[in-house]
């Protein structure tokens, strides 16, 4: 298919995009970068995040406006600040991010990004690993923000006390 854009549209398009340009780049969209520059996929942190640091041992800090529930396979809360050691092709030693699994809620302990071509990331979930498609990481997901009644992370995986709020 072939787009025919007239003269107007077209300098309606370059307007657009100069502006998007000129605008700062959001904490999410600059730790998207980051990630991206790290072979890994941009979209491993949702769409609200405050600000980041990332210090010179590659201890990376995110932090979010509040606890959150995305989805990418299944269901994932955040944690308002999430931790993890950054190096080319993985986030490990990570703290503050839980995934739904069979019912329970595990502390994802890694991302791991082996081989880019390949199109799968390695999500560590310490009792066993599980490759994903690449793809579902791409973007960085919408966080619904949740109302947290005790531990976010329980090591065990119950009695997860969070509601979504509506
Ligand atoms: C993360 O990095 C720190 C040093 O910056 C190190 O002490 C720690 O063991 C690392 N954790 C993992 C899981 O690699």
């Amino acid at each position: 298919m072939t787009l025919t854009l007239t003269l107007t549209q077209k300098s309606i398009f370059i307007l657009l995009l100069t502006l998007s340009l000129l605008l700062p780049p959001t904490a999410t969209s600059s730790l998207k970068n980051l990630l991206e520059s790290r072979g890994l996929p941009g979209g491993l942190f949702p769409e609200n995040v405050k600000s980041y640091n990332l210090d010179q041992n590659g201890r990376l800090e995110v932090y979010l406006e509040g606890p959150c529930m995305a989805k990418f396979d299944t269901r994932v809360l955040f944690d308002s600040v999430v931790r993890a050691n950054l190096s080319y092709g993985g986030l490990v030693g990570l703290e503050g991010l839980t995934q739904e699994e069979l019912f329970l809620w595990l502390p994802v302990k890694g991302i791991i990004v082996n081989d880019p071509s390949s199109g799968l990331i390695l999500i560590d979930i310490g009792l066993a690993r599980k490759q994903l498609s690449l793809s579902l990481f791409e973007d960085p997901p919408v966080c619904k923000h949740i109302q947290v009644e005790g531990d976010l992370v329980d090591k065990a995986g119950r009695k997860l006390g969070f509601q979504v709020q509506r």
